[in-house]
């Protein structure tokens, strides 16, 4: 009996201190955690960043189009209209590219792996203000799946 209590407690212990461990990963009430903006740092600056800038910054004027008449890559920081889409569309758009609205963007489908295109996400997030991600979170429901 008291070698199970001992197991017991023992698997106790290591679930809190896991998800302990977890939440201090966590970005303070964000989906993420800073290993996710590390690595989707690095996926970002290898495979978006030439369009969207390295800090998802570019570009400023993303709703002036060009000569072609096709929309230069828009920032995907607070400042322009990512946080308008929920978390599934901007995995779509990662997805598919721009296809679909006769876009430039290519489609990192067969690129990427999913836990590098979720990173990507959390690298721009970090760059939106927390009222941003809150209107983003509550009212533009960003976690909610695809109906
Ligand atoms: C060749 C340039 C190019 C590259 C590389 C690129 N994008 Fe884009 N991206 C665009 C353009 C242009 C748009 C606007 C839609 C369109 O015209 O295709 C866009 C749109 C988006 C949007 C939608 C933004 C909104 O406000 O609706 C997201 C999200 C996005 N890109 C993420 C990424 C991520 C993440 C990567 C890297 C994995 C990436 N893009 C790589 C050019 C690019």
């Amino acid at each position: 009996m008291k070698k199970y209590l001992f197991s017991l407690i023992t698997v106790i212990i290591g679930v809190a201190v896991y998800s302990f461990d977890f939440d201090k990963n966590k970005v303070d009430g964000r989906w993420y955690t800073k290993e996710q903006v590390y690595l989707g740092k690095e996926v970002f600056l290898n495979n978006c960043a030439s369009c969207h800038g390295q800090k998802a910054e570019k570009t400023i004027e993303w709703r002036k189009t060009l000569p072609d008449g096709s929309y230069p890559p828009p920032p995907l920081n607070d400042k322009a209209h990512a946080w308008h889409h929920p978390k599934w569309q901007l995995m779509q758009i990662i997805n598919k590219g721009g296809a679909a609205y006769s876009g430039k963007m290519p489609g990192f489908e067969n690129i990427l792996t999913n836990d590098e295109k979720e990173a990507t996400i959390a690298y721009f997030q970090s760059f939106w203000g927390d009222e941003f991600y809150k209107i983003w979170k509550e009212s533009r429901k960003g976690l909610e799946a695809k109906k």
